[in-house]
């Protein structure tokens, strides 16, 4: 449906994205996963032909997007980071002015608002003047807007960011929706959001594409690797090398707190799965008479799963 080929894209003498390939089948939700500045909203804006790249190529359906730029768009439908939404206007003619300058005809216009209103439960809010809407159903109108013209592919960016908690349920809800008969590309930053909706996702890392699977893959190529933190009463001098001492445990760190001698393990990935390490780690503080006073598992944060994906092994 997409093919991108070696998109390179310079701000200046700045490149944002570096050779970035890869395609969208006919049908999928696919992510775009990465932190802040990882260069997801210029691969969007080059995907729905708002941008020429520097370098490289996207086709959709067959039509180069910037040499075939209006018969490519007519079938794409795009909610940009920030939607250009028209405050003053009320939802109605606000989709009614977007069918226009996509050139649909009235008619048709007519009868597409009661179907994307409908889909994006914006029924009650038809006549509400945009500005008086609330940020997530704002976003709903976006969402609104890039499906009026029934275009084959979504390219969502960031859909659920800075809205409530409520409306992020609900936005998700809608993404799910729309994918089940449409193509959808969706970029956010949060890899939970990610894993819910799409089937595939590319993590995109300082302009590269880092890693491509579907979510479950990327889960458990990810699993094990997380850390403890545990409070234990003993002294530091030999708890420290105790704790060192315990097999799979690849590095602690410790910190003293006032009352407190706080240490974060590592746990090496490779150990064998099926021996729980915090049963060892209890086992080692209690014959030694020191007091366990606290163990817990943090999972992996984005930026370290970023850091896991984009770092060698052997560094
Ligand atoms: N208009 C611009 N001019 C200069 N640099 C930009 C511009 N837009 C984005 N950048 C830079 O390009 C990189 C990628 O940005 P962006 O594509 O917005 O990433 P993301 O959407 O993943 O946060 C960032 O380092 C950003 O600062
Ligand atoms: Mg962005």
């Amino acid at each position: 449906m997409i093919q991108a080929t070696g998109l390179t894209h310079y701000y200046g003498p700045f490149p944002a994205i570096q050779d970035v390939t890869f395609d969208v089948r006919k049908g999928e939700i696919l992510g775009f996963l990465g932190p802040n500045g990882a260069g997801k909203t210029t691969t969007m804006r080059i995907l729905t032909g708002y941008m020429p790249p520097t370098r490289g190529t996207v086709t959709l359906g067959g039509y180069d997007v910037v040499e075939k730029s209006l018969e490519a768009r007519r079938r794409i439908g795009y909610l940009p980071e920030t939607v250009p939404l028209y405050t003053e206007m009320s939802v109605t003619d606000y989709l009614k002015y977007m069918g226009t300058l996509r050139g649909m005809p009235p008619r048709a216009i007519k009868a597409r608002i009661d179907d994307v209103v409908g889909v994006c439960r914006l029924e009650d809010y038809r006549k509400t003047i945009i500005g008086k809407l609330s940020k997530g159903f704002r976003q709903r109108v976006g969402i609104a807007q890039a499906i009026m013209h029934e275009p084959e592919v979504l390219v969502l960016d960031e859909p659920t960011i800075g809205i409530d908690p409520i409306q992020v349920v609900e936005t998700r809800r809608l993404i799910e929706e729309l994918g089940k008969s449409q193509t959808v590309v969706l970029s956010s930053h949060i890899l939970p959001e990610v894993s819910m909706i799409c089937e595939r996702v590319l993590i995109i890392n300082e302009g590269r594409i880092v890693a491509e699977d579907t979510p479950k893959n990327l889960a458990e190529g990810l699993e094990g690797i997380e850390r403890l933190e545990i409070e234990i009463g003993g002294p530091v001098t030999e708890v420290l090398p105790a704790l060192r001492r315990i097999k799979g445990v690849s590095r602690v760190a410790h910190r003293s707190l006032p009352q407190k001698e706080l240490y974060t393990v590592h746990v090496d990935p490779s150990v064998e799965s099926g021996t729980d390490i915090r049963d060892e780690i209890s086992k080692a503080v209690i014959s030694s008479g020191w007091s366990l006073l606290s163990l817990q598992t943090v999972g992996m944060s984005l930026e370290e799963i970023f850091l896991k994906l984009t770092t060698h092994e052997d560094l």
